[in-house]
């Protein structure tokens, strides 16, 4: 009985009941498996999704002097505390896209461990702001940075040096957002 039901139900909404698990119209049989694409170079993901991505944070931290003084960078509105909402957020998910295939370097472990790293702290990180804890962002934030230093000295600066010899004057970015290269 029920099956003549389900059968029925079939008849009269086809698409309904072709196995397609996202719903997306057009998926072809078998288009289902997860695929991803890690075609932006480590250069571009890093200078256009990671890298703005902490800087909306660490902007929005800290004080800042001119020739006026000392001045206060936490945000004043709920925006503009949901920038460094957004900021901590995307520097979570890029820990988990640097450890795609496609994207991970050997040793994969260690690779992985600060990957790994970057979204835990971004996700204690993006706690802070939402709780507009101005000296929670600001720690924070810092133990964020510590995961791109650490990194950057194991998988670019180190084998800059084994290829290149000791330092010439232009390693890679010690400071993040800097143009190096
Ligand atoms: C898992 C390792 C890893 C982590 C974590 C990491 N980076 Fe990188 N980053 C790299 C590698 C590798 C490169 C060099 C890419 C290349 O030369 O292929 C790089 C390069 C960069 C560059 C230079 C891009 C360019 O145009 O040359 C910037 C800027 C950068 N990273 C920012 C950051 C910031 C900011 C963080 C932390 C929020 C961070 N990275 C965390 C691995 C990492």
């Amino acid at each position: 009985m029920k099956r003549i039901f389900v059968l029925t139900a079939c008849a009269a909404a086809l698409a309904a009941c072709t196995p397609q698990k996202s719903g997306a119209p057009k998926a072809a049989a078998g288009a289902a498996a997860a695929k991803f694409n890690t075609d932006l170079p480590m250069t571009e993901f890093m200078g256009h999704v990671v890298d703005p991505a902490a800087f909306m944070y660490w902007k929005g931290s800290g004080t800042e002097v001119d020739e006026k003084g000392e001045h206060d960078l936490s945000p004043t509105t709920d925006e503009g505390w949901d920038v460094l909402v957004n900021g901590a957020s995307i520097l979570m998910e890029a820990g988990n896209m640097l450890q795609l295939p496609g994207r991970v370097r050997a040793p994969e472990a260690d690779w992985n461990r600060y990957a790994q790293q970057l979204t835990e702290r971004a996700a204690i990180a993006r706690a802070a702001a939402e709780k507009h804890d101005k000296k929670g962002v600001f720690d924070e934030g810092g133990r964020v940075y510590e995961v791109c230093v650490a990194c950057h000295e194991q998988f670019v600066i180190q084998p800059d040096i084994q290829a290149n010899g000791p330092a010439k004057g232009d390693p890679l970015p010690a400071v993040p957002g800097g143009k190096a290269k």
